[in-house]
């Protein structure tokens, strides 16, 4: 079947009116303002439908230097195949393997990996269009001519857009320098010689079906790499400290992700505020990191039989029970397994699937009825002490309940002690995501979860 679909590809590219010419030659990254394309196989010859119903529409393509292999196109891409045809595009950066031909192959192992889109939870259809415009802009256009997103860069002397070996999409002007890149962008992966600049993020997607932004994000502070949910305040689930360096940025290089000091000297002669190791990219292969719906921010590389995870980039403390979404809101992760804090007070959102989450039988909000708190010994949270929206230090377990009772904002107080329940540390949360259970033997601290409610006729029953 690969055979057949890629042979019935490379007929229709090549036998044209019965002679054999190349309707693309086999390396194309570059184009010039204005050059329009349209998402139709008509004006985009080059196009695949892998096996999994994916469709790649490539307007550039930068050939692997291998002369074949993993390559970067960029064009229109269809990924979200569940009800075939497909029907929603993306404007993007695609990984795509490429045979000695030049062109898109490999249907099952290759499908398109897309690392960078300009429509990120806004798909277009057939007939949108993208034109890099005789004024310097690129332009994504619905069917219907809507503007979905454009570069900005009107004005700014464009005058060549390019797929560059490392898979970023530039926009130079006359004397090469850079307008516009889309690595200055990234959405949720990075790619190779790509850096997170100071406040930029990676925003994983909401679900595998789904590629709207999430709430979970990747970003660089003068002080840390963190990983954080975005909730009101953001709480946050992982953290690699340094120490303050103004605009600090991290960079994908083969084999690290390093955080570097702008002020400092180059990177090559001063060493990194702070280094994660990560597996070397092999020769001739391509590698890219992505901040998935799970909170994993997961290194693919292509290996012949397809891309596979190969390293799990952030390693979270005392185990994977403290990602912020494994078990959904107010699960409970024991040992990767989910389930409900307290069957009295909370059922499943789906009983079948435990990750799904669990939900208050008797919710409260702020302003809303009176409330009281479940207390569950032995449960723990992952967010930070230092993002969480109230911290109190050496309180009694009471007096920690009294504040949550007190602020109205409190959803949930985790209270972490020693061996003395007296004097403790005190965490109010706006909001409960995944819990965990405690492990006092490996965290060498006791926890334990005030979730509130609302109150019944008997307020004392959990207070
Ligand atoms: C810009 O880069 C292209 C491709 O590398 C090259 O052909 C061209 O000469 C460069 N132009 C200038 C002004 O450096
Ligand atoms: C996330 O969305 C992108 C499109 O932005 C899609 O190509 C990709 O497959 C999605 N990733 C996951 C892990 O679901
Ligand atoms: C996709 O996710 C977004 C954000 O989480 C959500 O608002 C939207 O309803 C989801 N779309 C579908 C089709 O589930
Ligand atoms: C990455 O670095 C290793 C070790 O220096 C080297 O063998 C490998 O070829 C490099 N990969 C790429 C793609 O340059
Ligand atoms: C947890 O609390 C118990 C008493 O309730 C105490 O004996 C134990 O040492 C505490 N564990 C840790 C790790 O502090």
């Amino acid at each position: 079947m690969a055979l057949a679909l890629s042979l019935s590809l490379s007929l229709s590219l090549l036998l044209v009116g019965g002679v054999v010419v190349r309707a693309q030659p086999f390396d194309y990254p570059t184009a010039k303002p204005s050059t329009r394309w349209a998402n139709t196989d008509a004006s985009l010859p080059h196009h695949v439908t892998y096996a999994d119903g994916s469709v790649a529409r490539a307007a550039l393509l930068r050939l692997n230097p291998a002369g074949y292999g993993p390559s970067y196109a960029f064009g229109f891409f269809c990924t979200n195949h569940q009800a075939p045809p497909c029907a929603e595009f993306l404007l993007a950066v695609a990984v795509v393997y490429c045979n000695s031909g030049g062109l898109m192959t490999s249907v099952v192992a290759g499908i398109p990996q897309v690392v960078w889109s300009a429509n990120r939870g806004q798909p277009v259809g057939e007939g949108a269009s993208a034109e890099l415009t005789a004024a310097g802009d690129l332009v994504l256009r619905s069917a219907t001519g809507a503007v979905v997103w454009s570069s900005g860069t009107a004005g700014r002397s464009v005058a060549a857009m390019a797929v560059t070996r490392d898979g970023n999409l530039v926009l130079l002007d006359a004397r090469n320098a850079t307008v516009w890149q889309s690595f200055d962008h990234p959405t949720d992966a990075l790619l190779v010689g790509q850096s997170l600049r100071a406040g930029a993020r990676l925003v994983a997607n909401s679900s595998a079906a789904n590629w709207s932004a999430s709430r979970l994000y990747l970003t660089v502070a003068d002080d840390s790499l963190s990983a954080y949910v975005d909730a009101k305040p953001p709480q946050r689930y992982y953290h690699l400290g340094f120490s303050k360096a103004a605009g600090a940025y991290a960079t994908y290089a083969n084999g690290s992700l390093a955080v570097f000091d702008p002020a400092a000297a180059p990177a090559a002669s001063t060493p990194p505020l702070a280094t994660i190791q990560l597996p070397e990219v092999g020769a001739g292969t391509v590698q890219y990191m992505r901040l998935e719906h799970d909170g994993h921010l997961r290194l693919y590389e292509w290996n012949p039989a397809g891309w596979a995870p190969v390293f799990d980039v952030l390693r979270l403390f005392p185990d994977d029970c403290a990602f912020p979404t494994v078990c959904g809101a107010y699960g409970v992760c024991t040992d990767m397994q989910c389930s409900c804090p307290d069957a009295a007070n909370f059922r499943a959102v789906d009983f079948r699937r435990p990750n799904r989450g669990c939900v208050p039988t008797a919710p409260v909000a702020c302003g809303g009825p009176p409330a009281r708190l479940v207390s569950l010994p032995g449960l723990a949270y992952f967010n930070d002490p230092a993002t969480s929206l109230k911290a109190l230090e050496r309180v009694s377990d009471a007096a920690c309940r009294k504040a949550c009772l007190d602020e109205c904002r409190c959803a949930a107080a985790q209270f972490v002690y020693g061996a003395d329940a007296g004097d403790g540390f005190c965490y109010l949360q706006s909001e409960v995501l995944s819990m965990e259970t405690s492990r006092p033997e490996v965290v060498h601290y006791n926890s334990t979860m005030h979730l509130k409610v609302r109150a019944t006729r008997r307020p004392s029953a959990g207070f």
